[in-house]
């Protein structure tokens, strides 16, 4: 259990009305949650500060050689004023998986629980209200040892910071047009594409740039090795329905663990709609387009929830799904699942935890 330290703020800072348009990751809250890593002295130092600038030497690992790590989650409030989080344990345990990979001293799963309710709870009068709105967290860690040589950093930060949200994408919604990349990849088997780090997503930029500019919002990437299996989109996980069934490409080291993507699989399971995790291929997409039975795309996330795929582009070919609207299943998981986090469903698989 950490022993944490608060500096509050006297004055605070003023915050969004309750009708001011949110877009995504650009407001900060009047705090940050702060802990510093030594070899030798282990994780110490927790504490709740300013929302402020860090210090770092230029040399700092991070700069070089992209030692870092990070989650992204959220905390809801209830019509009674309750704050909740939705299943902050996998974030916490997915932390400890992408920080073993990165040779980043593990941070346990209570520890990292503790600091993300310890940070919302003095910042609670940020989360928004309005529909669609919340307050996004996002915890990470990066490597300040003052070193240009290649090696695992001695020396840590681990940053909390939160951001009142509204919809990560424009269309909010509303279905988005996603460009199929058969050119650059994303990530391989035995490579960093299953952690949570800032590789991965600088290495989606310049096909992201590419798809913005033929006016597609994000990128759907394929292996990296026979370019067909499909993997998934970088700031979300992808499901398709064909012929009735739910399908996602199977996890296979390549892939983000998505906390959205395995809510909807255990969702499907409770309702009893098939569901399968298995791979996938583009031809196969085509296919069952072309067959008129490529009924709903949509993809998962915590920045982006469910959102509907209302166009494909893949070679030359544009599959517009669902004559471009939302699809039954994709606005009933929408519905269900953000229900659950606000605490207007029933959270029958028990997955909020309220921070008190
Ligand atoms: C999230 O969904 O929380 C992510 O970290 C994705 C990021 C592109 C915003």
């Amino acid at each position: 259990m950490l022993d944490i330290r608060y500096e509050l703020r006297e004055e605070l800072k003023e915050r969004p009305g309750e009708d001011d348009p949110l877009s995504f990751g650009t407001i900060f809250t009047d705090h940050m949650f702060i802990m510093n890593y030594e070899t030798g002295k282990g994780w110490h130092d927790p504490r709740v500060i300013s929302y402020q600038p860090i210090s770092l030497e230029p040399s700092a690992m991070v700069f070089h050689y992209g030692q870092e790590m990070f989650e992204g989650m959220k905390a809801y409030k209830t019509e009674d004023g309750r704050t909740l989080l939705f299943r902050p344990d996998m974030n916490a345990k997915r932390a400890i998986n992408t920080n073993r990979r990165l040779c980043i001293p593990e941070i346990p799963e209570e520890d990292f629980v503790q600091a993300v309710k310890a940070l919302v709870k003095v910042d609670e009068a940020w989360i928004p209200e309005k529909p669609g709105t919340s307050l996004y967290i996002r915890p990470f860690v990066i490597a300040t040892d003052p070193f240009l040589g290649v090696r695992p950093s001695d020396t840590y930060m681990f940053i909390i910071i939160l951001s009142p949200v509204g919809a990560y994408y424009k269309e909010g919604i509303n279905p988005v047009k996603i460009w199929v990349e058969d050119d650059y990849v994303r990530a391989v088997k035995g490579g960093i594409g299953e952690a949570k780090t800032g590789g991965n997503y600088v290495a989606s930029l310049a096909s992201q740039v590419k798809a913005s500019e033929e006016g597609y919002s994000q990128v759907l990437w394929l292996d990296g090795i026979e370019r067909k299996y499909i993997e998934e989109v970088g700031s979300m996980n992808i499901f398709f329905k064909i012929d009735g069934k739910i399908i996602t490409p199977k996890l296979n080291g390549s892939i983000l663990p998505g906390v959205t993507r395995a809510s909807v699989i255990d969702l499907c399971k409770h309702w009893n709609i098939p569901v399968e995790e298995r791979q996938i291929t583009i031809y196969d997409i085509y296919e069952a387009y072309q067959a008129g039975k490529l009924e709903e795309v949509f993809g998962t996330g915590t920045a982006a929830v469910i959102s509907p795929v209302g166009c494909l582009r893949w070679e030359d070919h544009v599959m517009v799904i669902n004559e471009g609207k939302i699809g039954e299943y994709s606005q009933k998981l929408y519905d269900t699942i953000t229900g659950i986090q606000v605490g207007k469903v029933e959270d029958i698989l028990n997955w909020t935890v309220e921070v008190k």
